[in-house]
């Protein structure tokens, strides 16, 4: 799955930019949530969500994941007012939350995907306590808070040990990798074990959205 960042699409016309990111060939809608508390930005809240859920549609009418990636804390409230604004999987930081597994109850009571987001220095140990409520994993592979960043290494070595626990507990959980991803390095996350993909700068930083969107998946392609 590519999802591209709309953090990296013009803020002046997102509506405009959702509908020709999926006409591109993009799977999901990656709405990048920063509070200025969290991280050190500012982005879009829940009204911005809701606008543009009706904009979130595949060439075949068919409905593209709203895939909300919030990078706020507290966690819990602005979970359920993305969830009411139409998100399909919402992913927070577990730090962000004081009380993890009551947070990823709340999502999944909700009837939304819920996953877990880990940044370039955090280690996946909560997995073992909460992975039976998960949908999706999300590794950062740049500090959360902006777009155009460097691709850090050691995302690849915590993509591998991720697959190995998704694998090794049998359940149907995306690995997600967010962070300067190009086409110089999509073929390296896959090979390491991710399956969806975040591009932000690398789709929007480009005059054709078709054009490097095939090139992604061409690199896709040769991956073991
Ligand atoms: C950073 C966001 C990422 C970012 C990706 O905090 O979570 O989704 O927008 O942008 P690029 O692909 O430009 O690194
Ligand atoms: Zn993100």
């Amino acid at each position: 799955m590519i999802a591209p960042s709309i953090l990296a699409a013009d803020f002046a016309r997102l509506g405009d930019e959702v509908r020709a990111v999926l006409a591109a060939g993009a799977d999901w809608v990656h709405f990048d949530v920063m509070d200025n508390h969290y991280v050190p930005n500012l982005t879009i809240g829940p009204m911005v969500a809701q606008a543009l859920k009706p904009h979130c549609q595949k060439p075949d009418a068919s409905a593209a994941v709203l895939d909300v990636h919030l990078m706020v804390q507290p966690v819990d409230a602005l979970a359920e007012a993305f969830i009411k604004a139409g998100a399909d999987v919402i992913s927070f930081h577990p730090e962000a939350s004081a009380h993890v597994d009551r947070t990823l109850q709340l999502i999944k009571a909700a009837g939304c995907k819920a996953g877990l987001v880990f940044n370039p220095a955090t280690p996946l140990d909560v997995l073992g306590w909460v992975i039976e409520r998960l949908d999706l994993v999300l590794i950062m592979s740049v500090n959360p808070g902006f777009g155009g960043q460097g691709f850090i290494d050691s995302a690849l070595r915590k993509l591998e040990r991720a697959r190995r626990i998704i694998d090794a507990s049998g359940r149907a959980i995306r690995l997600e990798i967010d962070g300067g991803i190009k086409t110089d390095n999509i073929r390296r996350a896959a090979d390491a074990g991710a399956d969806t993909f975040v591009a932000g700068s690398a789709i929007f930083g480009q005059r054709d959205y078709a054009r490097v969107i095939a090139a992604l998946r061409v690199e896709l392609a040769g991956a073991v």
